[in-house]
């Protein structure tokens, strides 16, 4: 990474701004139902905990549309950090003014303060220039490790940058790298596995990818536009009817580059998009009017399980199917065990895909599950995050 990390400044006895991405999951109860992005914030918390200086955590949670709202107060993240980082970690009432001027007053070296959420201001997502600058004096220096907001320029992402020194924390450093080595150093053979529900959500990554990769594997919901652009039916399935123009665009694509463009040849349907419905797996070119895909078929998992065995860097983004039902979940299963099977480097990014892989248990057998859902998107579609884009150069 060509930017400043942790590692190149003096952070002994400063008061340091930390953006982490701690918009975790809650219940209806205000319990968090998954701490992975905490867990990820800790080595560069504790780094800078360990070497004395004053951290204050700064983090938006939901999209509480610049109100104070209390179920989206970082009430219940500032007790989990607690337990994680087996300290106190205060949370400030408010991020700026008077509450969170207090608390940072009276900050020791090695202590940790949470200001509450970023976003309980409407300054936050238009970066306001006061307001960051009003956050930006609570601190010495600004660390920025919240990759998932990257790509987002807010004055606790981007405005801050203008008014203190800014570098990269360990995990800002770490997803860069892991992504951005895979896209622009990959060690060959390259295979991008790109699933979901929509292509119009993903044509960015697709155009980006066939720049780079040997193989792309298109499943999910976005295949059957693919599919529909390749002369099949596709019954009721999810179509993007105005996209099938442009598959058929990327298909051409593909060929030209000599990327081998790997679409499903057999296919889960049913009548209905239910976790019960009957179900039966058929050739791509026998769908029946009032059918849907709803996974790729048994041998087009092992067919993309074997260009992905043969791989020395994957990256997948995106479900096979409707993997939170049973009956559909098998593509994406597959492919979650030859991804863990793979000998190369291997990239997860995407809410979802990353859900499988923790379903399987195989997420401790991938070299990077990003934290990123949108920003990790924008990487892969080739774009600067506006958040990294701001941190002083190395
Ligand atoms: C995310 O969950 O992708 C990030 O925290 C960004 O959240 P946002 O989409 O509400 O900006």
């Amino acid at each position: 990474m060509n930017k400043k990390g942790i590692n190149d400044v003096e952070i002994r006895g400063k008061r340091v701004l930390v953006r982490v991405d701690f918009n975790v999951p809650l219940d209806k109860q205000g319990q968090i139902t998954d701490d992975t992005r905490m867990r990820a914030a800790l080595p560069t918390i504790k780094y800078l905990v360990e070497g004395g200086a004053r951290v204050i955590l700064a983090s938006h949670l939901g999209r509480p549309k610049g109100q104070v709202n209390p179920s989206y107060s970082l009430a219940p993240v500032a007790k989990h950090l607690s337990e994680l980082l087996g300290q106190d970690v205060a949370l400030a009432a408010d991020c700026i003014g008077h509450p969170a001027m207090k608390a940072v007053s009276t900050l020791q070296d090695g202590q940790v303060l949470l200001l509450e959420n970023v976003r309980f201001h409407a300054e936050e997502e238009k970066n306001n220039p006061e307001f960051a600058r009003e956050l930006a004096a609570l601190a010495e220096l600004f660390v920025n490790d919240a990759f998932g907001t990257a790509h987002r320029a807010h004055a606790s992402t981007e405005g801050v940058t203008h008014y203190i020194p800014a570098v990269a924390g360990l995990l800002m450093q770490k997803e860069v790298e892991f992504m951005g080595n895979a896209l622009e150093r990959p060690e060959r053979p390259f295979v991008a596995i790109i699933g979901g529900a929509k292509v119009s959500d993903k044509i960015g990554v697709i155009e980006n990818l066939l720049e780079k990769v040997d193989i792309l594997i298109i499943g999910g919901g976005m295949a059957n536009t693919f599919l529909k652009a390749q002369g099949f039916k596709v019954g009721k399935s999810l179509l993007e009817t105005e996209k099938v123009e442009l598959a058929k665009q990327l298909i051409e694509k593909a060929q030209a580059k000599g990327v081998r463009l790997e679409l499903p040849i057999d296919v889960v349907v049913a009548q209905a998009f239910e976790a019960d419905a009957p179900h039966r797996t058929v050739n791509v070119s026998e769908i029946q009017d009032g059918e849907m895909v709803l996974d790729i078929g048994a041998v087009s998992a092992e067919r993309f399980a074997t260009h992905i065995s043969t791989a020395r860097t994957v990256i997948w983004n995106g479900p096979m199917g409707v993997f939170e039902m049973d009956a559909f979940a098998k593509g994406t299963e597959r492919i979650a065990q030859a991804v863990a099977a793979c000998g190369g480097t291997t990239i997860v990014g995407g809410g979802d895909s990353v859900a499988a892989v923790e379903k399987m248990n195989v997420a401790d057998r991938m070299t990077h599950i990003s934290t990123g859902g949108g920003a990790s998107l924008e990487f892969l579609e080739g774009k600067v995050l506006p958040g990294v884009a701001a941190l002083s150069e190395a």
